[in-house]
């Protein structure tokens, strides 16, 4: 567990700095309200990286959702007890922008080491500002996650909303994968939003972490967001007085 202080308030304010020196509050809101249309199209789109295209949707998503997966991505950890007796590295699977595993590693204490990879140039350079300026150590490198070597015992295996962008092949591949560096002793940590319509796979991947020994969880948390984000939030038709989410875990 961390014994630090929170890094999110000072992350958050340099952030916005960041972002906003790039883009204007309008052009940040309009890009969120695009990348919102594409998370409500899930799975038709996401997966061919138009998420991640243009300037105002790339802001969104490291304004905006990044620290959103930030904070749901600690209160899941903290729920699970999952940076108790932390992992000593953790592999982040499609790291986005890096905040999911950064906030695992923060809850782990400061020996903890992350390794994201990710096919996005773009988020791979975001994912290494974030580490710097949330004092997480961590490298992030550009590569397919399928190709990605899995740990064993002693680290930790982040997938944070990024299964469902897979195809179904790399998809069956990553759970057998997962399975594996579990029996090797590895934590392994899913995470994705609660959908309108469940993913076709969750029930199949639910079922495998359950009859390795796993679990299975929906969560919602209250939660007060910097003001920023509240206006981005109602800006966007949004509506995050809660956090909520869905995670798979297994140790
Ligand atoms: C919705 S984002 C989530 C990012 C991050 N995990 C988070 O929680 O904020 C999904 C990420 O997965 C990445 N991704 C999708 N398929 C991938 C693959 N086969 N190999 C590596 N990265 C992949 C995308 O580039 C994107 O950054």
């Amino acid at each position: 567990m961390s014994s630090g202080s929170d890094p999110f308030p000072a992350w958050f304010t340099a952030l916005e700095a960041r972002h906003l020196s790039r883009l204007t509050f309008a052009e940040v809101r309009r890009g969120l309200q695009a990348l919102s249309a594409l998370y409500v199209d899930r799975g038709k789109r996401l997966g061919t990286g138009a998420a991640l295209e243009g300037s105002g949707k790339r802001a969104a998503f490291a304004l905006f959702y990044a620290p959103l997966h930030f904070l749901l991505v600690r209160d899941v950890v903290r729920a699970l007890g999952a940076g108790e007796a932390g992992p000593r590295s953790i592999v982040d699977l499609g790291c986005g922008t890096g905040t999911a595993a950064a906030a695992w590693a923060v809850e782990s204490g400061s020996g903890c080491r992350v390794s994201g990879v990710d096919r996005s140039g773009w988020a791979v350079a975001e994912a290494r500002w974030n580490y710097r300026a949330l004092g997480v150590r961590g490298r992030a490198l550009r590569g397919d996650l399928s190709k990605t070597a899995l740990p064993g015992r002693g680290s930790g295996i982040l997938a944070a909303y990024t299964v469902n962008e897979l195809d179904d092949a790399a998809r069956v591949s990553l759970l057998e994968r997962l399975l594996a560096a579990a029996r090797r002793g590895a934590r392994v940590l899913v995470v994705e939003p609660i959908a309108r319509r469940p993913f076709p796979w969750w029930e199949t991947w639910s079922a495998g972490f359950r009859a390795a020994g796993g679990r299975d969880d929906s969560w919602r948390f209250p939660v007060d967001l910097p003001g920023r984000l509240r206006l981005l939030d109602r800006a966007a038709r949004l509506d995050h007085r809660e956090l909520t989410g869905r995670s798979l875990w297994l140790t």
